[in-house]
Formats: structure tokens, sequence, C-alpha cells
């Protein structure tokens, strides 16, 4: 007769092995009748395949142009661009959105900053440092411009994609890349 003491590890092993698997078809049966729920609130993503996203307000919510454009030339509108990245988007002169976004991380140390529309500046609270308003640097410890995004209308959307090409201020290769 076997009188053997049963390897608890073994059948604690096995015990594992059906909660495990019992468990992942609980899972599967639950993922997949939830699926078309979330697929019904969970919106498509607002990306593109040249890598834009839509611009957002604090709350995660599409900004279309048109908010943005009822403020009068000269405004500033800070929204959430790549990456959620805080970007100042400017209203020109003519009524339009400029094609240059400027990123709100100073290129200290990283504090965000506000425009002073006074001033016609950037002026970061941390160190001093201040930007011109096409994000060139007018005074230190800043090292380098305001990252550039590309800014894109299209039916009153705004779209916001990494810049292409050379900084237009420097005509050297973005330093961000
Ligand atoms: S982080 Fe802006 S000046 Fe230092």
């Amino acid at each position: 007769m076997d009188h053997a003491i049963p390897n608890d590890s073994s059948s604690l092993s096995r015990r594992q092995l059906l909660n495990f698997l019992t468990g992942a078809t609980v899972a599967a049966t639950a993922a997949s009748a939830l699926y078309p729920a979330t697929r019904f609130f969970v919106p498509p993503a607002a990306t593109t395949a040249g890598g834009g996203i839509l611009a957002k307000d604090k709350l995660g919510n599409p900004i279309p142009a048109s908010q943005i454009l009822a403020n009068p030339p000269g405004t500033r509108a800070l929204i959430a661009g790549l990456a959620g990245e805080p970007t100042y988007l400017t209203v020109q002169t003519d009524g339009t959105l400029s094609d240059r976004g400027l990123v709100d991380n100073c290129t200290h140390l990283g504090c965000t900053f506000p425009w002073n529309g006074h001033d016609q500046q950037f002026q970061c609270p941390c160190h001093g440092s201040r930007y011109d308003p096409e994000g060139r640097v007018v005074r230190g410890p800043a090292p380098l411009p305001l990252k550039l995004v590309q800014v894109v209308v299209a039916d009153d959307a705004i779209w916001i994609y990494p810049w292409p090409g050379l900084d237009p201020r420097t005509e050297a290769s973005p330093w961000w890349r």
C-alpha cells in the first residue's frame, strides 16, 4: 500500500494551474463581452499617419480653431499638444493661427512660463530666461530656442505635428531631433 504523503507542491501546482485556467477563461469571456462596450466608449485615437495629434484643452477635449480665433490678434493660447506638452498657439494679425507652435518648456531646466503681452516675451519665472515671440532666447540662462511644432488647421480642427525640416530661426537642424 502506498502511504506516501501526497506531494503538496505538485497538488498545489495543479490547483494553481486550474485556478489560473479558470481565471483566464473568465477574463477572456469578460473581455469578449466588454469589447463592444469599450469600443463604444473609447474614442478612436486622434492621430494621423504623419504623427499629428488634435490640439486639446486641459480636460482633454479637442479645441476648435474658431474658439481660439475668437480672441484678438497677438493672443497666445495654451493647448495640450504632442505627448500632452503644453504648447502656445499664436493668433496672427490676419486672424489666422500661426503655423508655428511653441512648446511651453524652458530650455534651461524645463519650467513652464507665461506670455507677457506688455513686454512681448515669454518670461520664465524660475531663473529669469526670456524668449522673443518666435521663441528665440533674448536672455539666459536658457541655452536654446523653444521647441517648435507645426500647426495645421483643417475644418476647424487644430492638428499639431512634429516640426518638419530646419528650424527657421537658426536655419539649422532642430536641436530637439
Ligand atoms: S528653467 Fe527657465 S530659466 Fe531656469
